[in-house]
């Protein structure tokens, strides 16, 4: 049997206060919708369906790869209603999960907990315990403990409000049965709307039990209305895969700044110090050491490489036991290979460093390849453009640039050249000899400084 998944994603969100619909805020850099999209493709869902309102063109073409059916709701009538404007894309035979595009962070497992529920005679609701159930819709039982109703908060009697088993809104059935059951609904009720709840009295009377099932935390159910939900929601989001990470063997030297918005891959014995950002996908090696303050964004870096406090490192990929800081910034398609160094205030973009080269201060390196032990001097920079087009420089093995040496691209320098400091170099430099472009040095003996009339 076949699953559907239901994506209901046509909320307003007005509560955030933005332009951005609501389902498009970034929990762990990815939009909230995304979260609920990479569970459900998980899943192996036959078939996914968001059902969007609001914004909803913004929302379709946040997601131009996925694929999913979009359905509007125009109007937004209720989640029994929502719910029916997807139902024509889904099989009679399926078995329907009904997600929230604003509950993030429901677990895989819990859903597969809860599909396994269901079959002809048989629907399944997830439901959780709140010390707080206020607002939820309350899950009504019979004295022999089985469901026979969910009651909206507002449509509530002070007993029902006491009860404090919340329906999460997530559910499971087959969809012949939804479909049956959806068409008798109606919206007579407190908030005028078609309610999703109703459905669970409808199955009751035709003698379909109601299965219940619990998430493994209740992150899981948390929905998101606001800025501060979203903010608590990230932390509780960040926090667990720090201990995750730290369960793993990784040394954070505080979980509570740490934040991963992607994936990381890390070796045996890595250090990270606090408020380091990882973004994308990053892969670090053995015995890796990050300082603080860094941000690095798919990138790879091997074993035994050590990051000084205040890098950004960008779609770098960075060989054993190199060298990185503090403030250096590695911007994409820049490899270092083994045991080059990368000191402070520079920049190095889309070039090749070779193994044991040194580019320790002030310098801009961009469309470069640098050979091996190179020494680049302090304040070195490869003058890439012309104001049109971006030119290439050439650095053969055992090079030393003098500091303050300006090399103008197009440009090769040969093996083991030295430039002089100080140098402007307009062209290709031979190897193993001394080139430098400098005016020479006088004195001029007797000369007075002006002084004030
Ligand atoms: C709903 C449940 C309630 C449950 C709570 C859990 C109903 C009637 N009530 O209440 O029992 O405790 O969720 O958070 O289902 N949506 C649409 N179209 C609509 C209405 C809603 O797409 O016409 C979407 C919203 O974007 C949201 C979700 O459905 O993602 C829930 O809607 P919301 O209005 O927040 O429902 P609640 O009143 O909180
Ligand atoms: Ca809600």
């Amino acid at each position: 049997m076949a699953l559907s998944i239901i994506i209901l994603a046509a909320g307003e969100g007005s509560r955030m206060r933005s332009h951005l619909p609501k389902v498009l805020h970034r929990l762990a850099g990815i939009p909230l919708l995304g979260h609920v999209m990479r569970t459900s493709r998980r899943l192996a869902a036959a078939h996914i369906v968001v059902v969007y309102g609001h914004g909803g063109e913004h929302v379709r073409e946040a997601f131009p790869e996925e694929a999913v059916t979009w359905v509007e709701q125009a109007e937004r009538l209720g989640t029994g209603h929502a719910v029916e404007q997807a139902l024509p894309h889904v099989s009679p035979d399926d078995t329907v999960l009904v997600l929230y595009g604003d509950v993030p962070l429901i677990a895989e497992s819990t859903l597969r907990q809860l599909i396994t529920k269901v079959d002809d005679h048989s629907l399944a609701l997830l439901t959780a315990r709140l010390d707080d159930p206020s607002g939820y819709g309350r899950i009504v039982r019979d004295d022999q403990g089985s469901v026979i109703r969910i009651v909206e908060d507002k449509d509530a009697t002070e007993a029902e409000r006491a009860i404090a088993e919340i329906n999460t809104g997530i559910l499971a059935i087959k969809a012949e049965l939804l479909a049956s059951c959806l068409a008798t609904v109606t919206n007579d009720n407190a908030q005028g709307e078609y309610y999703l709840t109703d459905i669970i009295a409808k199955a009751v009377e035709k003698g379909v039990s109601v299965l219940t099932a619990s998430p493994g935390n209740l992150d899981e159910i948390m929905g998101v209305n606001n800025r501060a939900q979203l903010a608590e929601l990230e932390r509780s989001f960040q926090l667990a895969q720090a201990r995750e990470l730290l369960t793993s063997g990784v040394t954070l030297r505080d979980p509570a700044r740490f934040d991963l918005r992607g994936s990381l891959t890390a070796g045996r014995d890595v250090e990270i110090d606090v408020n380091v950002i990882f973004e994308g996908e990053v892969t670090l090696g053995d015995r890796v050491r990050i300082g603080a303050n860094t941000i690095i964004c798919n990138t790879r870096i091997g074993d035994d490489v050590v990051i000084q406090p205040h890098c950004i490192i960008d779609g770098a990929e960075i060989g054993h036991g190199c060298q990185l800081g503090p403030f250096a910034r590695i911007r994409p398609e820049t490899v270092c290979h083994e045991r080059a160094r990368i000191g402070n205030f520079v920049e190095v973009k889309k070039s090749i460093i070779g193994q044991g080269s040194k580019i320790n201060h002030l310098s801009y390196v961009g469309d470069s390849s640098v050979g091996r032990n190179v020494n680049i001097g302090a304040g070195t920079i490869t003058c890439n453009y012309d104001g049109a087009n971006k030119h290439h420089t050439e650095i053969g093995d055992d090079v030393f640039i003098g500091s303050d040496s300006q090399l103008i691209a197009p440009v090769k320098v040969g093996d083991g050249a030295t430039i002089g400091a100080g140098s402007t170099i307009t062209r290709d430099v031979p190897a193993q000899e001394l080139t430098l472009s400098r005016a020479s040095q006088q004195t001029i003996r007797g000369w007075k400084r002006p002084a004030k009339e």
